[in-house]
């Protein structure tokens, strides 16, 4: 069996590649990955010690590359994604190109594949927007409210067109934030570790009283997992982890856990139609027998831990004149 995962080298992308290749050394992972900024080419050691594992460096809006590839496949796992709010709020245009066009070239060769039987599309609770009590269901509607998640949003209702006209074997599965090792330091929590530990400030935005429901990224692999054996074709999947914290709290404990003082803490300017909280009801993917294993404090730790154990892996990007001259435009004088 041959799974194809688009985005293999991201965050998400590179933790599942690698727990597919662990749990199931006989199954044949074919990693796509365009290799922008967000995809730190040293994710691909930690990825070398598997044989059964292929990276191809491609960009999924290549229409006639992709059939190539993707047709000789059997599950199709789309994780290649712009994803971060800050970015796309600069600069939409390439979430427009990845998140839309990309998702449509890769429906377009599920449409014609007499190979696939399953494609799993990787989206975001960011699609319903903020809810201030209860949870959203997968019925809710779409109220995205930056160009991240609209690109998003978009992507998703493609998807479900494409289910509806085309009968494609496509589930949606929309996850809380994940958090763990390998995600770039442009994110909220490894940007706090690493911060931390080179004591530079650490921007917090607004009063830091936005809440964020944190899923620990492991468990997101488990999630993905049971759904390529019980997810219903045509289905979308909420996940969450059921452990809401504010932005403060997280930042307190990680300079809590490293010995750090909170003086290191800067607040700074909130961002652009900031949602306040995320929240995903995920009873449906509960009735399949999935429940998050991690709890916040101990998935926080092994973050932290993997961040202190692999200084060269973010050093990397942090020195890279990509990511200098994304943060000294944000913040000038930091
Ligand atoms: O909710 C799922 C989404 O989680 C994913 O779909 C996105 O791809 C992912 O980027 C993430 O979106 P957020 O905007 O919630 O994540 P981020 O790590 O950028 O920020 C988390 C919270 O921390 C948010 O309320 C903004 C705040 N923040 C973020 C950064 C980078 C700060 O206070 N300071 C910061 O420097």
């Amino acid at each position: 069996m041959k799974i194809a995962v688009t985005g293999g080298v991201g965050f998400i992308g590179s933790n599942f590649v690698r727990f597919v290749c662990k749990k199931y050394p006989e199954i044949q992972v074919i990693n796509i990955d365009k290799m922008t900024y967000a995809a730190n080419p040293l994710t691909l050691e930690f990825l070398s010690e598997f044989t059964n594992h292929t990276f191809m460096k491609l960009d999924i809006c290549h229409a006639t590359e992709i059939k190539e590839i993707l047709n000789e496949c059997d599950i199709i796992v789309h994780f290649a994604a712009e994803t971060h709010v800050d970015r796309s709020l600069a600069n939409p245009e390439t979430f427009l190109l990845t998140d839309i066009l990309g998702t449509y070239r890769i429906l377009e060769v599920v449409k014609n594949s007499r190979s696939i039987t399953k494609y799993i599309h990787i989206s975001t609770d960011e699609v319903y927007g903020s809810i201030e009590s209860g949870s959203f269901a997968e019925h809710s509607p779409l109220n995205p409210t930056n160009p991240y998640a609209a690109s998003k949003a978009s992507a998703d209702l493609l998807v479900i067109s494409y289910i509806r006209c085309y009968k494609i074997p496509a589930l949606i599965v929309r996850f809380t934030n994940n958090f763990g090792p390998f995600q770039h330091p442009e994110k909220f929590i490894p940007l706090a570790i690493t911060n931390a530990l080179e004591n530079k400030k650490i921007p917090l935005y607004g009063d830091g009283q936005q809440i964020r429901d944190w899923l620990y990224v492991l468990d997101t692999c488990r999630a993905i997992d049971l759904l390529i054996e019980k997810g219903e074709p045509g289905q979308i999947y909420n996940v969450s982890a059921c452990q809401e914290r504010k932005n403060i709290d997280v930042l307190c404990k990680i300079l809590k856990a490293l010995g750090k003082d909170k003086n290191l803490i800067i607040n700074v300017p909130d961002r652009i139609a900031h949602d306040k909280r995320y929240s995903l009801s995920s009873e449906k993917i509960q009735k399949l027998g999935f429940y998050p294993v991690y709890d916040f404090e101990k998935g926080i730790d092994e973050t932290i831990s993997w961040y202190v154990n692999n200084e060269k892996w973010w050093k990397f990007i942090k020195n890279s004149p990509e990511f200098q001259k994304y943060y000294k435009s944000r913040y000038p004088d930091l």
